[in-house]
C-alpha cells in the first residue's frame, strides 16, 4: 500500500564530477527498478547536475536542507522557491546533523515543513533520540515531541506526501544499527503520533523510513518490519554498487 522509499543522503561528500560518475554506474544498475522510490540528496553544489542527469529516470533528487522563507538577507541559505524552480522534488528537514551543528530547532523544522508542503516539495522530516535519552527511557517522549512539533499547525485534510525518517542519533555513521524490533517499535509510535495529529488515514499513507548504518546486509530484515517503509542511507549510499544492492533488497518471506 505504501510505496517504499530508498534514499541516499550524501552529506558533504562528492563534487559534481564525482556525483555524475556515481550516476553513470548507478543508473544502469537500477534502471528497471519500480518497487521502491529512489531519491538522492546531494550537496547543494551538485544538486542541479544530479537533477539534470536523472531527468526521465526512476531516480529523484532533493536538497539536504532549506530555509523556510522565499527570499531575504540570509547569507548561505537556499529557499523553497529556489529549489522548486530547479525542479527539485524532495527536501530533508531537521537531520540530526543540522540540529546539532546548525542549531536547527523544532520550531524551525515546523516552519520548513510548512514551506515545503506549500511548494510541493516532498519533505523528509528526520527525528531521533540520542543515546543518553534512550538510556534514560525517554525515546518515546523525544520522538512524540519531535513529531508533534514538526506537525504543529499542519492541515490534517491535506493530501501532500509526507515522509518521516526515524534516525536514532546513536546509530548514524557508527556502524551500530538499531535492531529491527527497536525500529518497528519506534515507527509504530511515530505513526500513532501522526494519527493523533493528522488522523488515521494520513498516518497510514505516511512513509516512515529508518536511517542509521543501513547496509546491504541489514536492509532486508529492516524492510520486513510492517511499519518500516524505506531507508535513509548515509555512508553506504556513496558507492554506486553498494547503494544499488540496498535499493534491490530482497523481501523476506
Ligand atoms: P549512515 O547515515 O547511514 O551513515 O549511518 C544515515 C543518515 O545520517 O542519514
Amino acid at each position: 500500500m505504501r510505496k517504499p522509499v530508498i534514499a541516499g543522503n550524501w552529506k558533504m561528500y562528492k563534487t559534481p564530477k564525482e556525483s555524475l560518475s556515481f550516476l553513470e554506474r548507478f543508473l544502469p544498475l537500477i534502471k528497471d527498478h519500480t518497487r521502491d522510490e529512489i531519491v538522492l540528496f546531494p550537496t547543494m553544489s551538485s544538486l542541479g547536475y544530479v537533477l539534470d542527469a536523472t531527468q526521465n529516470t526512476n531516480v529523484r533528487a532533493g536538497a539536504q536542507t532549506m530555509h523556510w522563507l522565499n527570499e531575504g538577507p540570509y547569507t548561505g541559505q537556499t529557499s523553497p522557491t529556489m529549489l522548486a524552480s530547479i525542479h527539485c522534488t524532495h527536501v530533508l528537514l531537521g537531520h540530526s546533523e543540522r540540529r546539532i551543528y546548525a542549531h536547527e530547532t523544532d520550531d524551525m523544522v515546523n516552519w520548513k515543513l510548512k514551506a515545503a508542503l506549500g511548494h510541493a516539495l516532498t519533505p523528509v522530516v528526520c527525528v531521533g533520540e540520542t543515546l543518553d535519552k534512550r538510556q534514560s527511557g525517554l525515546t518515546d517522549a523525544v520522538l512524540r515531541w519531535q513529531v508533534a512539533c514538526a506537525l504543529n499547525g499542519i492541515e490534517p485534510a491535506g493530501s501532500e506526501p509526507l515522509i518521516i525518517a526515524y534516525e536514532p542519533v546513536w546509530a548514524i555513521g557508527t556502524g551500530s544499527t538499531a535492531t529491527p524490533a527497536q525500529v518497528q517499535d519506534a515507527h509504530r509510535m511515530i505513526r500513532d503520533e501522526v494519527a493523533a495529529r493528522l488522523g488515521p488515514d494520513r498516518a497510514n499513507e505516511t512513509r516512515i523510513l529508518y536511517g542509521g548504518s543501513v547496509k546491504p546486509e541489514n536492509a532486508s530484515t529492516l524492510m520486513a518490519q510492517p511499519d518500516i517503509d524505506g531507508a535513509l542511507v548515509g555512508g553506504a549510499s556513496l558507492d554506486a554498487e553498494t547503494f544499488a544492492q540496498i535499493v534491490k533488497y530482497t523481501s523476506q518471506p
